[in-house]
């Protein structure tokens, strides 16, 4: 199955999977907090963002609440719908600009230097095509306005080191192979210096909290419990020794130049 048709099945038939996956355990817990705190430190209230791959869309939401003018984008057509339904009664939505199934390598249909800020929060680790990672980042740079913030997600070779060669391994996802891209942090800049972005911060999701075995998070954990597993993780999770001991990490991105004065 083409690589674009596996994806869209395989987030389809796991929409609210997805949704739920950010308040399931204290670990995806703290992720939601660490990106949530990210984004909020670079798009201020009222920015233009366009969120691609924003599955049921979270973050969008979020994002919404803060005022902001928020574009989502997936090949998942039951996520888009799952959030446009969540949004019906919101007075928010008058502020979503677009709701459109797309490939993230194909958004020539964006207009360009028309988003303050850029979400890329998934598809990157799910392209295992080279050429395919820098069409959708070459799309991200031109739709981004001088000075504008890209917030890409990449996997980490660190939980699979033992078993992987290469830079791909596939996850089983709704009876699906879903194949996933893999690099470290300092192949990160590189990419993301080969596409024209300077690279600002790279922050792990799990970092330290990854050594913990799954069945730790499990059950209900009391709220002084998470607060201090966050505080650990927060320390942690831009020290430069420990970066890509984690699953997953982010990695925020600028595109050079002057921001310009806006009109509105
Ligand atoms: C793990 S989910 C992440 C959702 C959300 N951004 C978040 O961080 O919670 C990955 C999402 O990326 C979408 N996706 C993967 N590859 C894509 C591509 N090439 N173009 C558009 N969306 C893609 C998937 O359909 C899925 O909804």
């Amino acid at each position: 199955m083409p690589y674009r048709q596996t994806i869209a099945a395989a987030y389809d038939a796991g929409v609210e999977e997805e949704y739920n996956r950010l308040t399931e355990t204290p670990l995806r817990e703290a992720e939601y907090q660490l990106i949530i705190e990210l984004l909020d430190e670079y798009i201020p209230p009222g920015a233009t963002v366009i969120d691609i791959g924003s599955g049921p869309g979270r973050y969008a939401e979020h994002l919404l609440e803060r005022n902001c003018k928020v574009g989502v984008i997936d090949l998942s057509a039951r996520s888009l719908k799952a959030f446009s339904d969540r949004m019906e009664n919101s007075c928010c939505r008058k502020n979503i600009f677009f709701n459109q199934v797309s490939c993230a390598t194909q958004l020539g249909w964006i207009a360009d230097n028309s988003s303050d800020s850029v979400l890329l929060m998934g598809p990157l680790y799910h392209l295992i095509n080279e050429e395919h990672r820098n069409q959708s980042l070459s799309h991200c740079h031109r739709i981004l306005r001088p000075g504008g913030f890209l917030f890409a997600i990449f996997l980490s070779p660190f939980p699979v080191l033992r078993n992987i060669t290469g830079s791909v391994t596939h996850t089983r996802f709704q009876g699906f192979d879903v194949p996933q891209f893999r690099c470290w942090p300092r192949e990160s800049k590189r990419i993301m210096h080969s596409n024209f972005f300077e690279t600002i911060r790279i922050r792990n999701l799990e970092g330290v909290g990854s050594f913990l075995p799954d069945a730790s998070f499990e059950g209900t954990w009391p709220k002084q419990k998470k607060k201090e597993l966050l505080d650990i993780l927060h320390e942690n999770c831009e020290k430069a020794g420990l970066l890509g001991i984690t699953h997953q990490y982010i990695c925020v991105a600028r595109k050079p130049g002057k921001p310009e004065q806006r009109a509105d």
